[in-house]
């Protein structure tokens, strides 16, 4: 068992163990990647405020979302393909997330459907859904969701086209992998993900093949977006999935002041500050610039989470001292699934909770409801000074 001390070390064996075209889904943001760089290196340029002399025993870092407690405030993000990263990786994640008590998130693009997660898990999951155009889909996505026991919804905003992601065009990305030479070449040397592959059935989209009307290529993201996803998404009709749904609301990928105002007036629970991990606009602000003006304009309307971007504890706290009250974690805990699968997902949370465990306490603090902007050092230009 390699010894694995960050989750830089998940990223690299997830990169030696699973088929590129999965690797390179991660770990791609859209056209320049500028927006999925950025996420990154802002965290950096936040600073924390080291203290010293205070009494560090009995520390916490327990926190809650939407009312439900959380060991830390981090979320499993919904991300497609997961069930591609490593055999029954959705199944696999939400088990290591039950296990370690924090939230997991189902996408709709998931391989293993809601009905195989329920049936391998005790603790509800939330349920992620992209608004499509067949009504008859999305209200039987959602009927099934409920049926699971889905204790959220999170609905995303932001994906309604797809940004463009060069390397999943030039590999030719989709689920299962198509017997090209260059794949069946690529895995003959990725044998864990080959073997585990063999034992299970679940090679394809299972929220959708056997569910979905008129789509040409279902083994494709990009013939399902274009296809699908309602590009006419508003407010009214987020409304009307709201009434449909009727439980707990998550809105995902805000990232304008303007949107977050009207997303809290419209009384979701929490909204998440989201950029898509740069996936979708590239050229946008990284999250963590745009979170403190959100928190400022929301308020206490609605709990106000982020995502994108992290990659350790300490980004944890840096996002929790700008104002959030949770974050959600999608590559890094990925790169544990692909690298050790259900192991490496918990691999990837132990990681982040001892981060932010042991930094917590360096920066003086003994309970992370107590961590705020006094244990930062932000850039007098962080959150940039622009026209209007
Ligand atoms: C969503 O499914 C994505 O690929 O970002």
């Amino acid at each position: 068992m390699p010894v694995i001390t960050c989750i830089e070390d998940l990223r690299r064996l997830h990169k030696a163990r699973v088929p590129r075209m999965f690797f390179d889904y991660c770990e791609s943001g859209s056209y320049t990647e500028q927006t999925f760089r950025e996420n990154v290196s802002d965290f950096a340029r936040l600073r924390l405020r080291q203290k010293v002399a205070v009494d560090m025993s009995n520390r916490s870092i327990a926190g809650s979302m939407l009312g439900q407690k959380v060991t830390m405030p981090v979320a499993l993000a919904p991300v497609g393909f997961t069930g591609m990263q490593s055999a029954d990786g959705e199944i696999k994640a939400a088990r290591a997330a039950e296990a370690f008590g924090v939230p997991f998130t189902l996408s709709t693009m998931s391989i293993c459907s809601i009905e195989d997660v329920a049936a391998h898990t005790t603790a509800p999951f939330w349920f992620q859904l992209y608004v499509m155009k067949d009504w008859d889909f999305v209200g039987s996505a959602l009927d099934r969701a409920k049926k699971a026991g889905c204790s959220a919804l999170v609905l995303t905003l932001d994906l309604q086209i797809l940004g463009q992601r060069h390397k999943d065009l030039k590999n030719g990305l989709s689920a299962p992998p198509k017997p090209t030479l260059a794949n069946i070449l690529d895995i003959a040397t990725k044998w864990r993900w080959a073997y585990g592959m063999a034992q299970t059935k679940r090679h394809s989209f299972g929220n959708i093949v056997g569910h979905a009307k008129g789509v040409k290529d279902l083994s494709s993201l990009g013939s399902w977006t274009a296809e699908q996803f309602d590009p006419q998404l508003d407010w009214g009709k987020i409304a009307r999935i709201r009434d449909m749904w009727g439980g707990k609301l998550i809105l995902k990928g805000v990232l304008d002041e303007d949107d977050a105002r009207r997303a809290a007036d419209f009384g979701c629970d929490a909204m998440i500050v989201s950029n898509h991990g740069g996936r979708q606009l590239d050229g946008a602000l990284s999250s963590i610039r745009r979170l403190p003006g959100i928190v400022r304009a929301v308020g206490d309307q609605a709990e106000v989470w982020m995502d994108s971007g992290i990659r350790s504890g300490q980004d944890v706290l840096k996002a929790i001292a700008m104002g959030a009250k949770a974050t959600l974690i999608g590559r890094s805990y990925i790169y544990g699934l692909g690298a050790m699968g259900q192991a490496g997902v918990t691999a990837a949370l132990e990681v982040i909770a001892k981060e932010i465990d042991t930094t917590m306490a360096l920066c003086g603090e003994r309970d992370i409801k107590n961590f705020g902007a006094h244990n930062l050092m932000i850039p007098k230009d962080f959150e940039g000074d622009w026209k209007d």
